[in-house]
């Protein structure tokens, strides 16, 4: 498969702490693939990197072959926190990344408006984001993510803010419109279902200094309810133990 986004040896520290190390990930065209791992492992620390916020110690990112280490705006990424701007109506919000790539703003609201039904958000254009619910804010920011890159879209615990009912919808109706749209998703997850129900593909984070444990294919059945399958929890309870025991791996040095 030809990988889109790919990260070789990397490896960061804070304050002389090494958080990750000989990290080598790649994803590959119109693929989902979730990196699992608990609280403070370094998820978000290789997020920046891979999205270019940072820079890693050693190691390069790879966008299409190209070196972009520490260069942003080149992927479409997607924040913990939905960071849209309070004063700016959903649109203008949406419209950003044309806008910050030299659109006249009037074309690139226009553009935008015009995707909003493809992301439930229909009417919602002059709406400001103090006036939507969490779902649709993380729908907002989904969309203005997408129109940053076609290429690769980078997604830090997108929806882990919300409600496990709101959770749920919003997974099934990311996994339609991943497929719909093509789209290659790098997904940063702490949750195992998660993880099971959206990826194509699962790298498991794990120990001290974080590493890549392994890497699992995962092809549950289709159908409505996959996590009530015995191939769902089978693979769950072989996750956890995985993402649990990461400190103690056998071939783990360091
Ligand atoms: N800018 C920074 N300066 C110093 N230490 C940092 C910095 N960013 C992260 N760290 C440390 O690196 C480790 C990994 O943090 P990171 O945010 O990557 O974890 P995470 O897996 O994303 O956690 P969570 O699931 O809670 O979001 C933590 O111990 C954190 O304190
Ligand atoms: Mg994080």
């Amino acid at each position: 498969m030809e990988a889109v986004l790919k990260a070789e040896g990397i490896a960061k520290s804070y304050e002389g702490r090494r958080v990750l190390s000989d990290i080598n990930v790649t994803l590959g065209k119109g693929e989902t693939v979730c990196l699992l791992g608990v609280s403070g492992i370094g998820k978000t620390t290789l997020f920046n990197i891979l999205s270019g916020l940072e820079a890693p110690d050693s190691g390069r990112v790879l966008l299409g072959g190209e070196d972009v280490t520490g260069k942003s705006g080149l992927v479409g990424y997607m924040q913990q926190s939905d960071l849209l701007l309070p004063y700016r109506t959903i649109a203008e919000n949406a419209a950003l990344p044309l806008i910050l790539r030299g659109e006249k703003k009037r074309d690139a609201v226009k553009k935008a408006s015009a995707m909003l039904a493809d992301f439930g958000l229909e009417g919602c254009e002059k709406l400001y984001p103090a006036q939507l619910s969490g779902g649709m804010r993380q729908r907002a920011a989904l969309l203005r993510s997408c129109l940053f890159s076609s290429t690769a879209l980078l997604m830090d615990e997108p929806f882990s803010a919300l409600d496990a009912i709101t959770r749920a919808g919003m997974q099934k109706w990311f996994k339609r419109v991943a497929r719909e749209q093509g789209l290659s998703v790098f997904l940063i997850t702490h949750d195992i279902n998660e993880a099971l129900l959206l990826s194509d593909r699962i790298y498991i984070l794990a120990g001290s200094p974080g590493k890549i444990i392994c890497e699992l294919p995962n092809s549950l059945p289709e159908g409505e309810n996959p996590e009530l399958t015995r191939e769902f929890l089978e693979s769950k309870i072989k996750i956890t133990e995985l993402v649990a025991g990461g400190g103690q791996q056998p071939n783990g040095k360091d």
